[in-house]
């Protein structure tokens, strides 16, 4: 069975006082932070560039778990490994062809319309350049991309499934993803796997039972009145559910 890893969201946290929000979780026992990177076209946001990455690696030693949601992953991979992830996961969607992506919501869907969707160029540079660095490579699907697209799972160490339309904290856990986590858990069983979206003390359990070790909490953790014992509120609850 993996081991349970809480990796709180920094986009939930207050900015200007970010050195404070981080010992505060490195005080409750986080694994690692999860640091969204969004471009504005793959997801309606933005947020976290290379700078502020740079700036967060100097104030903490917890590894920095980096979450593109950017459509040219394979540009931009090298230049944050070297601003200091130590994960770094693209979505399939953005390393889809255009023909085989339509925009859903408030984010892109992948729509299965032939055999070959992928750009296989992009989708290997994006993993080349992360290898490359030494950095443990991941990949995301949203919602309702589905778990067989991730035909070259072999080629990564995690997967995180997305629990809400990626672009936005504080929304809720989409339920019907945990389905896809329990299938993703049959594909791998060394697989790290991750949610994103709306995990609190309510949801984590059915996440972790289904098959996730790796937990990505935003909301329930920062905008909790004492964000570290939120934190280990949410490992006890994790781990009482694992191998449920
Ligand atoms: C959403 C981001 C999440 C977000 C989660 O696009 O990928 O990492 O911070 O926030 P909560 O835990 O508030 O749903
Ligand atoms: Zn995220």
């Amino acid at each position: 069975m993996k081991k349970i890893q809480i990796a709180p969201s920094l986009l939930a946290a207050d900015f200007a006082r970010l050195k404070d929000e981080i010992q505060k979780v490195e005080a409750g026992g986080a694994d690692m932070l999860h640091v969204d990177v969004m471009d504005g076209h793959f997801v309606p946001n933005l947020a976290i560039g290379l700078g502020t990455v740079e700036s967060i690696r100097k104030i903490t030693k917890l590894p920095l778990d980096l979450h593109l949601m950017i459509m040219t992953p394979e540009k931009f991979a090298l230049d944050f490994a070297d601003a200091g992830a130590d994960s770094i996961t693209f979505h399939a969607e953005a390393v889809a062809q255009d023909y085989a992506r339509k925009y859903k919501d408030r984010g892109y869907s992948m729509q299965l319309v032939c055999k070959d969707f992928y750009d296989r160029k992009r989708l290997d540079a994006t993993i080349d350049a992360i290898r490359r660095k030494g950095k443990k490579a991941a990949v995301a699907i949203n919602p309702d991309t589905d778990a067989e697209v991730l035909e070259f799972i072999d080629r990564v160490d995690m997967v995180l499934a997305m629990t809400v339309w990626p672009g936005f904290g504080g929304q809720k856990f989409i339920e019907s993803v945990v389905p896809k986590v329990a299938k993703l858990r049959k594909m791998s069983a060394t697989i790290d796997i991750e949610v994103d979206g709306g995990v609190d003390l309510e949801s984590v359990g059915k996440a972790v039972a289904a098959g996730a070790n790796v937990l990505v909490a935003g909301t329930s953790v920062f905008h909790a009145p004492d964000p570290a014992a939120a934190l280990r509120r949410l490992r006890e609850k994790a781990e009482a559910s694992h191998g449920v």
